[in-house]
């Protein structure tokens, strides 16, 4: 008997979201308005982003949690063998090791900027307190080796979820826009009632406050 899932709680689906809008004017107001300042802005919204999906996959709804993605080599292997037989609501073992991959590369990315220098003016807030090899090294990765592998694991996301949507008809975007799947066997739901979304609030400002501070400390202009 089908049966209705809570898979993505409001707070995974809003941070989704918020991070494809923050990641797409970070990336545009550098390469398309090469503003400096609001590039950086952004990157510091992707910081708070990700720091709270990183609490959030310990505190947050059931299939939200790192410890529900399904990571091990059998898993994987499994999956691979039937794709068909997968009954569980959540991500898919090969979707599970591709958001991993994602967050560290938008992780990376971040870090890398932070050390970046632009030679004409700007330079990210951590340039003061490393050695100019480093400088150049985490600008090299940021404008070259970064940018193109996170511009083709982005590409490989959408082309995953577009197969799903259009070739296997499972309608996975609905599901993260809704939170809602439709399973043909029992799975748990994550929840996400008044509660878990006033303590996703706390905890996106906690990381907020948190990366304002860092940032503070760096002196840096924000
Ligand atoms: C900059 C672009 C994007 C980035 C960086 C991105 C990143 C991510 C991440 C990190 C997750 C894991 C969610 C979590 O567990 O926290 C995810 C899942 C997902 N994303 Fe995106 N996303 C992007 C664009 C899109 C777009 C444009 C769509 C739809 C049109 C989309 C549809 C989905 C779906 C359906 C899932 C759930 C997949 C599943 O059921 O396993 N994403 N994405
Ligand atoms: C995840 C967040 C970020 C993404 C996706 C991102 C992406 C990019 C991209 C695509 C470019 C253009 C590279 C090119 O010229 O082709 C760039 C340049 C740059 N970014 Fe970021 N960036 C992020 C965060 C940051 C942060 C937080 C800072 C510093 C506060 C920063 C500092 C720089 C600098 C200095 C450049 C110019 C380097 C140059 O022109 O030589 N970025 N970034």
């Amino acid at each position: 008997m089908n049966s209705l899932v809570k898979v993505w709680d409001l707070p995974t689906r809003l941070f989704h979201w918020a991070l494809v809008l923050a990641l797409s004017a970070s990336v545009i107001s550098v390469l398309v308005f090469e503003h400096m300042v609001w590039h950086a802005r952004f990157g510091y919204l992707i910081a708070s982003l990700l720091s709270f999906r990183l609490v959030w996959g310990f505190v947050g709804g059931y299939w939200s949690r790192f410890v529900n993605f399904k990571l091990s080599f059998k898993d994987s292997l499994a999956y691979l063998r039937q794709p068909a037989h997968w009954v569980r609501a959540g991500h898919n073992p090969l979707g599970s090791w591709s958001v991993i991959v994602m967050l560290l590369l938008i992780f990376l990315q971040l870090i890398a900027g932070l050390g970046s220098d632009d030679d004409a003016g700007f330079s990210g807030p951590l340039t003061p307190h490393i050695s100019s090899t480093w400088v150049s090294l985490a600008t090299r990765y940021h404008t070259d080796v970064g940018k193109w592998l996170l511009l083709f694991w982005v590409f490989l996301h959408l082309a995953a979820v577009a197969h799903h949507a259009l070739i296997k008809k499972k309608p996975l975007v609905k599901a993260m826009l809704s939170g809602y799947r439709v399973m043909a066997h029992a799975n748990p739901s994550s929840a996400d009632a008044g509660k878990h979304r006033w303590l996703a609030v706390l905890l996106f400002s906690i990381c907020s406050a948190i990366t304002y501070v860092c940032l503070k400390l760096l002196d840096t202009q924000i």
